[in-house]
């Protein structure tokens, strides 16, 4: 369904528009529409402290 997130600690935007920073991927994992209006991503259910875990993980992949 979504892109690949491999290399994802290399990339400098997410998805083409918010920098990517750590804050911006917790809201990004959060709620991707409060980035991107018209993104094909749901909003996930996913709590701010188990985003935050998770954006630890993608920061791993480089
Ligand atoms: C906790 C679960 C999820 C995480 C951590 C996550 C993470 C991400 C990230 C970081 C991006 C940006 C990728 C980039 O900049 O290249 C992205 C994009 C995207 N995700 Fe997710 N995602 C999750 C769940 C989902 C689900 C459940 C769906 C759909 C059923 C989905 C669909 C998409 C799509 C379609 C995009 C592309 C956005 C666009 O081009 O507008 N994601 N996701």
């Amino acid at each position: 369904m979504g892109p690949t997130l491999q290399s994802f600690a290399a990339r400098v935007y997410i998805r083409g528009i918010a920098i990517n920073l750590t804050d911006n991927l917790i809201q990004w994992i959060e709620n991707p529409r409060s980035i991107a209006p018209k993104t094909a991503m749901p909003i996930t259910g996913v709590s701010r402290a188990e985003a935050r875990h998770v954006a630890a993980y993608l920061y791993t992949l480089r």
